[in-house]
């Protein structure tokens, strides 16, 4: 099994920086068109919002959803991000469903150097996940072993909420200690009005859920955050 996956999307991206619609503002009984959409319209690949009713205070989305963007989309890169108390368990699961990237929360029950390790056995890149309230201490002994680091610029359970500037410094902080082939990834009320700051501040990588489907041009709500 590979160690890492040294020729994906994120690892070696032909341009940065990286947009990527959270599916947890789309429509969600016409799915697959919205994604199609999104795709159509620039979208660099998708992101799946999954929660546990635990770790954050909402339910999502499975490994079933993925298995189902993978059979529509079959070469679209589907980052999944785990809102879960323990991550581990769902790697497995998430690799057969097709994922590519599976970035785990610092705050939750594992090791990180452990669930590194694991999702690269299982053939994913690796991310891992910092909360506004986490302080970046808690994150900067285990940045090596990942493929994106995911700064949180709101806490997570819900889109459309506001972002929480003071996490840029925490951007900052980590940015200057990656290597090219790492991402820096912001989630979290990324907009029109933040999302310059957020690259100002190094992020190479950002989500959107609520600035591009609560658009009704999303190849501009897309092209503005590449480009504003
Ligand atoms: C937050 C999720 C985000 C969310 C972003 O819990 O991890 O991906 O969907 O939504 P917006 O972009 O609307 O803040
Ligand atoms: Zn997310």
């Amino acid at each position: 099994m590979p160690m890492t996956s040294s020729t994906s999307l994120i690892t070696a991206p032909p341009s940065l920086p990286l947009v990527a619609p959270s599916i947890l503002s789309a429509d969600f009984a016409r799915l697959g068109s919205e994604c199609a959409a999104v795709l159509d319209s620039g979208a660099d690949f998708l992101h799946l919002d999954v929660m546990d009713g635990h770790f954050v205070p909402n339910l999502t989305m499975g490994p079933a959803l993925c298995q189902s963007l993978r059979n529509m989309f079959p070469d679209t890169y589907l980052d999944v991000h785990l809102m879960v108390q323990h991550p581990m368990d769902f790697i497995g699961s998430f690799a057969a469903a097709g994922g590519n990237l599976f970035t785990g929360h610092i705050e939750a029950d594992c090791d990180p150097s452990e669930l590194a390790q694991a999702i690269h056995n299982a053939g994913m890149d690796a991310g891992i996940a910092i909360n506004p309230p986490t302080n970046v201490d808690e994150i900067l002994p285990h940045i090596d072993a990942f493929d994106l680091i995911l700064v949180m610029s709101v806490n997570p359970g819900f889109s459309n909420q506001s972002f929480m500037k003071e996490v840029l410094s925490k951007v900052d902080t980590i940015s200057e200690r990656l290597r090219p082939d790492q991402r820096l990834q912001m989630d979290g009320g990324v907009s029109l009005s933040t999302s310059q700051a957020c690259k100002d501040a190094g992020c190479d990588t950002l989500v959107a859920a609520s600035a591009i489907f609560g658009s009704d041009d999303y190849k501009s709500a897309i092209e503005g955050l590449r480009s504003s």
